[in-house]
């Protein structure tokens, strides 16, 4: 059977691509050496005690499948240093560092990259996730509290300043 075309074949009008109207898609991937001074940029906008860049390297080696970027138009956007521990009975996840570029915030690229540890976490056999944050911090613990997790204790004057940190933990349900 033939089909009847309304063009010739060389008439046939061509379907361009249009621009995206989209905002990029962030990518989340491990974080690499070389994403190492951009992590560190971000961090010193987000922190007032911030990591330096040997701390993060050192970091990657220790913990280099629980350490997450979130690229945007092949720019590091965000990121999430993740520790696995062992305590004998447990074990267990811990966020060690997590920031989002401020130009980058409120577009759900933390909740995604904090969601990208815990899946890892979770694959590696964590029976659940702890953090530490400030008590000023009131965004990153309403942050965390919408991704459930829940103040566990405050540990007094945690960090250097003599601040105290709320510890706080989520468990998996399998
Ligand atoms: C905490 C932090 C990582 C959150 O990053 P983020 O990318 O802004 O996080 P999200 O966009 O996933 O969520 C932030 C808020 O934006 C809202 N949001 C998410 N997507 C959104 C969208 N498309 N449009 C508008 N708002 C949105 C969320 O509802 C959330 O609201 P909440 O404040 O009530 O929780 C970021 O604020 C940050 O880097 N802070 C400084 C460093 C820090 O405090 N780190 C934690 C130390 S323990």
């Amino acid at each position: 059977m033939y089909i009847i075309l309304p063009f010739a074949r060389e008439e046939i009008p061509m379907i361009r691509s249009q621009p995206s109207c989209h905002p990029a898609v962030p990518v989340i991937r491990r974080a690499l050496p070389a994403d190492i001074p951009a992590i560190a940029e971000i961090e010193k906008k987000s922190f007032g005690d911030p990591w330096d860049q040997e701390v993060f390297a050192e970091a990657l080696g220790y913990f280099p499948t629980t350490y997450f970027v979130a690229v945007v138009n092949g720019v590091v956007a965000g990121f999430v240093v993740g520790a696995l521990e062992d305590t004998g009975e447990n074990l267990y996840g811990h966020i060690c560092n997590l920031a989002v570029s401020t130009e980058y915030r409120h577009r759900g690229i933390g909740a995604m990259i904090v969601k990208r540890a815990e899946q890892q976490f979770a694959l590696e056999l964590a029976t659940g996730v702890q953090l530490e944050v400030r008590v000023s911090n009131k965004i990153a613990q309403r942050f965390y509290r919408r991704l459930g997790y829940r103040e566990a204790i405050t540990i007094d004057s945690y960090y250097a300043n003599g601040e105290d940190a709320i510890l706080m933990m989520k468990w998996f349900r399998f």
